[in-house]
């Protein structure tokens, strides 16, 4: 297991997840990485650790350049414990460690770990020398969870970013310039989709205070590093934090008996016809974290569902409770369906819409097998609402 060199003396330390493909509900079909760091200085210092089953791994790298014991610093970015899993382990060999991390990190780590470590709490803006180099604290609260915080080297022109401007993608790998950037960007805007949307707010703010950062390397915790394509990375989250969107439709929809997703089709000609991106996403053939990943640019969020015992459709609910969570903004809603007599889902779906701050069209709730002639003016009625 070697170390890779990103530069002088600072080395790629962390662990390659090839086989995970669920990550709390988030399909990862391309696995991820647990990014740690090491910087050898006049305080050798460990930045972020791996998940706990891959602790030896990280071992094995950074006992490639120095024994662990010799570890003087440890820097805690995120509690999650995807970053901190191996903290017990490390803590444990490199026992006069002090480690550093915000408030909220401190709290966190105790209560995960019910640990006493030589904890150091930081202060944003805060620098820490550590012999040629200085580390430069900045908070980041709920970007995504309380105690997040990334890490800056100046002299080396390194942001450790942690969770933000990750991705998950298992590589031996570790650069934007040696895979696919289509690939790299794709699984960014998936990553941003399902963990980063709701805190658009505090991207912003994070942004403000990176941006007069020098940077060479931008190193989140997750997947590939960015050094190649830093202005794209930077601009994506530009949009994505303001929740940007383009002329597209995603139409979402589960069926019983087709009618439902007959109504699907057309709605996605009607969006079709005025210029639109489409997608179509069957909620049976598409996982709901890769549904959000079209969701993220889209100005229409379609969704459908036939009426099953007075109720929604169990996956069209289910997509419907993860999508009110990450609460993407600015989007208009449209709910449709069709049903046998009692009918209640669109009306269900409609108002999880609205829950979701959503402006609505006017939904369309078709009973039984919709026929061409009411299909045709219902869909020339969604046209001309179409903006
Ligand atoms: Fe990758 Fe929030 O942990």
């Amino acid at each position: 297991m070697k170390p890779i060199k990103l530069k002088d003396n600072i080395y790629w330390v962390g662990s390659i997840d090839w086989s995970i493909r669920n990550f709390h509900g988030y399909l990862t079909q391309r696995g991820t990485t647990y990014n740690a760091f090491l910087i050898i200085d006049e305080k050798i210092t460990l930045i972020d650790t791996v998940k706990y089953h891959l602790f030896d791994e990280m071992l094995e790298r950074i006992s490639e350049i120095i024994d662990p014991a010799d570890i003087d610093y440890v820097v805690s970015n995120h509690v999650e414990p995807d970053h901190s899993g191996s903290l017990p382990d490390i803590m444990a060999i490199a026992k006069n460690a002090t480690l550093f991390t915000t408030p909220s990190g401190e709290k966190g780590l105790k209560a995960h770990y019910k640990e006493d470590w030589n904890f150091q709490v930081t202060k944003t803006g805060e620098v820490l020398n550590i012999g040629k180099r200085n580390l430069a604290f900045v908070h980041t609260p709920m970007l995504h969870w309380p105690d997040n915080m990334v890490t800056y080297l100046p002299e080396d022109k390194i942001l450790f970013s942690n969770d933000a401007f990750g991705q998950h993608i298992a590589s031996s790998e570790r650069f934007d310039d040696q895979l696919s950037l289509g690939i790299v960007m794709e699984e960014a805007k998936k990553y941003y989709a399902n963990i980063v949307l709701p805190f658009g707010t505090q991207v912003k703010k994070a942004l403000g205070a990176l941006a007069d950062l020098e940077l060479d390397i931008i190193a989140p915790s997750h997947g590939i590093l960015w050094r190649a394509s830093l202005p794209a990375i930077l601009g994506e989250y530009d949009k994505w934090c303001t929740n940007t969107t383009e002329d597209k439709a995603v139409i979402i929809y589960d069926t019983m008996w087709q009618s439902t997703e007959i109504i699907a089709e057309k709605i996605m000609n009607a969006f079709d016809n005025k210029g639109f991106k489409t997608r179509l996403m069957s909620l049976k053939d598409n996982h709901i974290s890769d549904i959000m990943t079209e969701v993220q640019t889209a100005k229409y969020i379609c969704v459908g569902s036939p009426t099953l015992n007075n109720n929604l459709m169990p996956n069209v609910a289910s997509f419907l409770t993860y999508l009110k969570g990450l609460a993407p903004k600015n989007r208009i809603g449209l709910a449709f369906g069709s049903y046998g007599w009692s009918g209640q889902s669109v009306g269900q779906v409609e108002q999880y819409l609205k829950d979701c701050g959503f402006d609505t069209l006017d939904n369309i709730r078709i009973q039984y097998i919709p026929d061409e002639e009411q299909l045709e003016k219902t869909m020339i009625e969604l046209e001309e609402k179409i903006i």
